[in-house]
């Protein structure tokens, strides 16, 4: 005889009421969300159920796998042609970004391949996936046969998830967006891991932003994300490492759409180097080769991804991974990204020389939002041109001729206005007063490892 499943009133009132649920519990609440038998309503009270009750390990672990499994799992085992290890980066989301652009290529030049699965921005956060788009023509969602023979002759692939990709994220993500439920440290825990499974990975590195740019600008939050997603994977068998990163200052020099791809082409290509930008995409490229195998430790590792970039055999795969998603055919001589036609300077009100102590990333962000450069609704459209070069970091100085950072913008109105709140943002000392910068990387934790060792560059 047909046995209906639990109610969802009576799932969503064990869970009001601190209770637990079992793994039949949990796939029902997915399979409820997935086939839309249980309304929108419903699946947001039991997301705040959650958001205030938690989930105990168990449970977290239940819920990841039930929503990988929502809808189709990639298996690249016996695809033709692919001869690496498949690995992906993710980060929590930050200013100025760009590090997906160049670790992607970066790790395929050196063995690994990376069908990686991106997001678009939201808030005040970039998304690598709005980044591309400023590349005419670029595709995020290619064909099958596009995206393996990107995998093929690239190593590397960028793409947005399709509506079969974890549909019950999909749906559950954007019920929490609108109920205030998005901070639930268990629910974003699965609704990254459960994409990163159905993507079929075998090793992950998470890049967890901590800092006034970042989802969790405290330290200790940053730590708890990271310690749940490191023990979720490990648990639904995805080695996964999470290197907390600093979201204390915007990353490299520039942020905005089309400038940050056109720093991104920079590093590849040896012509930028903002020191910490690059020490990141090397840290987390060689954490990736060696989880995936293909080094032996990080100093082999670091040692192998500096040559991928000094001989442009990083900056080759990105050429090709761009000209086959439909950009341009030669992104290396001519990206053809496209300019705002203003541009000012930013500085602090009545100063000309000091030393920026502190940075609001946050409210840098929200000003290249509010100019175009940023999304407050999905579905708002995005100004490829607008954002910030020569952007400075903590501890940096600024004189005379050398700004907070330029401001690129559509018309001169908006880049004066935009200026002003971007200034704002700094928190600028006398020069002679000593600022200490925050390091790049707090904490890295591996799996089966309570707590961050806090070093870098220690070999693995
Ligand atoms: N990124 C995701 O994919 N999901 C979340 O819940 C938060 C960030």
């Amino acid at each position: 005889m047909f046995e209906p499943g639990p109610a969802p009133a009576e799932l969503i009132r064990i869970k009001r009421d601190g209770g637990v649920h079992d793994p039949e519990a949990i796939r029902a609440v997915v399979r409820g969300i997935t086939d839309q038998s249980w309304a929108d309503s419903q699946v947001g009270a039991w997301a705040m159920a959650v958001l205030l009750r938690g989930l105990n390990a168990q449970e977290r672990r239940d819920l990841t796998l039930a929503m990988a499994q929502s809808g189709r799992v990639m298996d690249w085992r016996g695809a033709p042609g692919l001869r690496g290890p498949i690995l992906d980066k993710h980060s929590t989301g930050g200013v100025g970004d760009k590090v997906s652009l160049i670790v992607a290529p970066l790790v395929a030049a050196c063995g690994g391949v990376v069908p990686m699965i991106s997001g678009r921005g939201l808030g005040h956060t970039g998304g690598t996936l709005d980044k591309l788009e400023s590349l005419a023509g670029f595709g995020v969602h290619p064909t099958e046969a596009v995206l393996q023979a990107c995998l093929r002759e690239a190593g590397c692939a960028i793409i947005g998830t399709g509506p079969d990709l974890a549909p019950a994220d999909r749906r559950l993500y954007a019920i929490r967006d609108v109920t205030a439920t998005v901070e639930s440290l268990d629910l974003i825990t699965a609704s990254i891991l459960s994409k990163k499974l159905a993507a079929g990975l075998q090793a992950l590195v998470m890049d967890v932003k901590v800092g006034s740019g970042a989802v969790m600008p405290e330290l200790a939050g940053a730590q708890a994300l990271a310690r749940s997603l490191v023990e979720v994977a490990a648990a639904v068998g995805l080695p996964t490492r999470a290197l907390i990163t600093d979201m204390g200052q915007v990353l490299g020099r520039t942020a905005g759409h089309a400038l940050e791809v056109q720093e991104a082409l920079e590093v590849l290509a040896g012509t930028a180097c903002e020191p910490r930008l690059l020490e990141l995409c090397m840290l987390q490229a060689a954490h990736l080769l060696v989880m995936g195998g293909l080094q032996p430790n990080l100093d082999a590792a670091r040692a192998v991804v500096r040559t991928a970039l000094d001989s442009g055999a990083a900056a080759e795969r990105f050429a090709r991974m761009v000209a086959l998603q439909g950009g341009p055919r030669d992104v290396l001589r001519d990206a053809q990204l496209p300019r705002a036609p203003h541009t000012v300077a930013v500085w602090p009100s009545g100063l000309r020389q000091g030393r920026v102590r502190s940075i609001d990333v946050r409210a840098v962000g929200l000003a290249l939002l509010h100019i175009g450069g940023g999304r407050a609704r999905p579905g708002d459209v995005i100004d490829p041109r607008v954002g910030l070069t020569g952007v400075l970091g903590v501890g940096e100085v600024f004189s005379a001729d050398r700004p907070l950072a330029q401001l690129h913008a559509a018309s001169a109105e908006q880049a004066r206005k935009a200026a002003a709140q971007v200034a704002a943002a700094f928190d600028c000392v006398d020069e002679a007063v000593k600022v200490a910068v925050p390091p790049l990387v707090p904490a890295v934790l591996h799996p089966g490892q309570g707590q961050g060792e806090g070093n870098a560059s220690a070999p693995s």
